[in-house]
């Protein structure tokens, strides 16, 4: 029996509240359905050397978890992957602080992570790497003589080639990510800038007719995997929350108003600024819905301790007062904005009681929030997803209200739009879209990556073939 690894750089403890964003969600979603091992770091940060890996195991699933020197995670965690690679890979070239010091932070841990995982790993290991975090840990893994297939998914999206460019190490980077077997990506746009890099580095010849590459002797799947949600579980979330206390009193304070709804990491991607100066414009054009309508934006802190995310708190906590500066009443709040965190099913109840969400953020690799909001609406009752056109999900949700986050007349047009839309409309759109949401579930995308994995041959030399890096 193969068994399936997963390694990302934060892990979801089964004692701890679920850690935000789909990637913890996906994760646990494959490794329930298969058994296995994740292993990652586990929140916690030390002074000395990182010790042998905590050992946890919990429904067929085994946590792995390291510490990491603080001074070291800093620079590699809030320094390279987030101050770094995060702003680059989302097209904001401009918010990137780039050091070397940082980069050999990064290029370090990777290495930590290799050593430590090495001695859990057995011969029939599936091996299934996560996102911006560890990009060369399968280079590394490699050096130490790992032969078995080795996958890498990337959540957040891939820049084109003239944007990774800006990037001193970009060759490093890609050369990295050819020490997988199979590379996945949410998008085509994804995929396409990815061939656009391998074009640039190995020349056009790599990239073969059917999408895969080739350098040396080797062939490296390179494919779109959209990652999905467990829509089941999702709508039964939903419903079965919607009758507890804490979704029940957030309704009844509602007083009858129409609720409008985003749920996002606190994060400059997410594009909530401009959310606010849309829900701004739209309150000044639409004076009917002055009193009659609730914006609730719940955002929990993330990466706090990057200052462009002190920043962005700081422009959203100014631009939440001024609206209600504004508009509030002695009854009436127009905008609820909190930066507290709520259980997942809670959410979920939250975005069934909405009559319209937003999820509008300037770049975004997929958005599982709005795959969440569409399936977590009532079938008979649906609400309207306004949804970015830079996000991912907007390939599958066509029948969302697509916008552009930078249009801030245009956003707050959809406002209007979602909240005057005929039920037969809502009904028809949330139809469409709970079709693409079923093909392509959460089961699906693990279901497709670990078929690409194992229909690979791990060559003998991989790292002989595509030249080590130090
Ligand atoms: O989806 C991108 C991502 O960085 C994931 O890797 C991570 O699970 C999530 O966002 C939350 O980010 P962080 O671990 O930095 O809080």
């Amino acid at each position: 029996m193969t068994r399936l690894v997963c390694v990302s750089n934060r892990i979801s403890l089964p004692r701890k509240s679920a850690a935000p964003g789909g990637l913890a969600v996906g994760i646990l979603s494959a490794l329930k359905r298969t058994g296995g091992l994740w292993f990652g770091w586990g929140g916690e940060t030390s002074e000395g050397e990182p010790g042998d890996p905590d050992l946890h195991i919990r429904d067929g699933v085994t946590y792995a978890t390291i510490e990491l020197r603080k001074a070291e995670f800093e620079l590699y965690y809030n320094g390279y992957s987030n101050d770094v690679l995060w702003p680059l890979f989302h097209y904001f070239s401009k918010g990137m602080r780039y050091s070397n010091e940082q980069r050999e932070a990064y290029e370090n841990v990777n290495r930590i992570f290799a050593q430590k995982l090495l001695p859990l790993l057995q011969p029939r290991d599936l091996i299934w790497v996560h996102d911006y975090h560890l990009i060369p840990l399968g280079r590394r893994l490699r050096e130490l003589g790992v032969q078995r297939p080795m996958g890498f998914f990337l959540h957040i999206p891939f820049p084109n080639i003239e944007m990774l460019r800006v990037l001193p190490c970009y060759a490093e980077l890609l050369r990295d990510l050819t020490s997988y077997d199979v590379v996945g990506f949410q998008t085509q746009n994804d995929l396409r800038s990815f061939h656009s890099g391998i074009e640039h580095l190995f020349g056009a010849e790599a990239v073969r007719p059917d999408g895969r590459i080739r350098i040396g002797d080797r062939v490296i799947r390179a494919e779109v995997f959209p990652i999905g949600i467990d829509v089941a579980a999702v709508e039964n979330e939903a419903l079965e929350a919607s009758t507890t206390d804490v979704v029940r009193r957030m309704t009844d304070s509602l007083m009858g108003r129409s609720l409008m709804m985003g749920v996002d990491r606190l994060d400059y991607s997410k594009g909530l600024v401009e959310r606010f100066s849309a829900y701004q414009q739209f309150l000044e054009t639409h004076p009917e819905n002055l009193g009659r309508i609730t914006y609730i934006q719940i955002a929990p802190l993330s990466r706090t301790d990057v200052r462009a995310y002190a920043e962005i708190r700081q422009a959203l906590e100014q631009a939440a007062g001024r609206t209600n500066g504004r508009f509030a009443d002695t009854d009436w709040t127009p905008i609820r904005y909190l930066n507290r965190n709520f259980p997942h099913a809670t959410l979920m109840g939250f975005l069934r009681a909405a009559k319209v969400g937003l999820v509008t953020p300037l770049r975004d690799g997929m958005n599982l929030v709005a795959k969440e909001f569409v399936a977590a609406q009532d079938p008979a009752d649906p609400g309207v997803l306004i949804l970015s056109n830079l996000a991912g999900a907007a390939r599958e949700l066509a029948s969302s209200l697509l916008v552009n986050p930078y249009d801030v007349r245009g956003v707050s047009h959809a406002m209007q739009a979602a909240l005057s839309m005929p039920l037969s409309e809502r009904r028809e759109r949330h139809a469409d879209m709970m079709k693409v949401l079923r093909r392509n579930d959460i089961a699906a995308w693990t279901r497709r990556f670990m078929e690409a994995l194992e229909q690979t041959q791990a060559p003998e030399s991989r790292v002989r073939a595509i030249g080590s890096i130090k």
